[in-house]
């Protein structure tokens, strides 16, 4: 299996600094740093979209991607500090989704905390997922650096309250990748005001990372892989020697600097999406897409799928993408052109072409 050969060779690599390295088929080794207590790893599961048929079933392929993520990340060495979970747990946002998916989440032997995505919100308005999983936004500090979780799935609230017959057809509306009759995402007027108050107790030099659901940015409306007022999130980051925003919802490897201001996107467990070929068009702020997210084979339902070790080194992410039967890949902030950047993809030449083999 190659993620044992790719294991070994982490291991035969660092050998000397990560002695507790073991064989197990997922370690990720870290380095030691001199003040360690700067240094830590957090676990980052999204997007398993648990997804109902009627009874006790769900659909097979959504559970099997989230139970192997939090196997894999319950035997992490080093242990993760956390772990995130980033929004888009259920499909339709019922019950029976939450409940099967907290359950299989329970199992994780860490901390968690949790991302509001729009799957999540759109029936209830997170009424039960507040009850499982707790407030939609809040803070906390952990070894310097504060962290931040944002609800960035939220949007006008006549679209909201007004516009929709029943809860199930506005939860259907939402739920549609490039459905016109969805609406922008946004963090909001009452969010914003509690975040900028949040901040203004944070010293400048102190690293902040932000946890969103959709991109703090404005990438592509078309499918919502964009956030209304990202802008003035943003301009609230400005101030702060480093800052990053670390999002789910895009299922698929995005990467990007704007400012002062790291944007890292995370894989899903339960499909890819592919790289919107209106990308093109984009402004010159577009995020780095290195690898076409095409699901290359079919019959291998883990295909294009993943979940994430982040390192967190004096304030900078790095993200080490786990990705079943693919090569694990790394987007780490490179001091010398000051952006995150693909270690095995940044470069063209070295990029893997897109696998054909059905
Ligand atoms: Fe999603
Ligand atoms: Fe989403």
């Amino acid at each position: 299996m190659s993620e044992h050969r790719l294991s070994r060779r982490s291991f035969l690599k660092t050998a000397g600094a990560a002695a507790a390295a073991s064989a197990l088929p997922i370690g990720v080794v870290e380095l030691a740093f001199a003040d360690a207590t700067r240094n830590f790893t957090f676990a980052h599961i999204s997007d398993s979209h648990i997804q109902h048929i009627s009874g006790t079933d769900f659909v097979r392929n959504w559970d099997r991607g989230l139970i192997r993520a939090v196997a894999e990340a319950n035997l992490l060495e080093p242990k993760p500090d956390f772990v995130v979970f980033g929004g888009d747990l259920a499909q339709l946002g019922t019950r029976p989704e939450l409940d099967h998916g907290a359950e299989m989440l329970g199992e994780l032997k860490y901390k968690t905390y949790h991302v509001m995505g729009e799957h999540d919100y759109y029936l209830d308005l997170g009424a039960y997922w507040s009850e499982l999983f707790g407030p939609q936004y809040h803070s906390f500090d952990h070894k310097g650096v504060h962290f931040v979780v944002l609800n960035s799935v939220l949007t006008d609230h006549d679209w909201t309250h007004n516009r929709w017959p029943t809860a199930e057809q506005r939860m259907l509306e939402m739920a549609g990748l490039d459905n016109p009759n969805g609406s922008p995402f946004m963090v909001g007027g009452e969010q914003r005001e509690w975040l900028r108050k949040d901040l203004a107790t944070v010293d400048r030099r102190t690293p902040v990372v932000i946890f969103s659901h959709s991109p703090i940015q404005r990438i592509y409306k078309g499918w919502n892989f964009w956030t209304e007022d990202a802008e003035s999130i943003q301009q609230m980051l400005r101030r702060f020697d480093t800052a990053t925003v670390v999002y789910g919802h895009v299922h698929q490897i995005q990467y990007n600097q704007i400012g002062n201001i790291s944007f890292h996107a995370v894989m899903a467990t339960a499909w890819p999406w592919p790289y919107p070929t209106a990308y093109a068009q984009a402004a010159p702020n577009f995020p780095k897409l290195t690898v076409p997210m095409n699901r290359a084979d079919p019959f291998f339902e883990r295909d294009a799928t993943g979940w994430q070790s982040v390192a967190l080194e004096a304030g900078r992410a790095t993200v080490k993408y786990q990705l079943p039967n693919n090569a694990n890949r790394v987007v780490a902030f490179n001091p010398k052109t000051q952006r995150p950047e693909d270690r095995d993809y940044q470069d063209p030449a070295r990029r893997i072409p897109g696998q054909i083999h059905y």
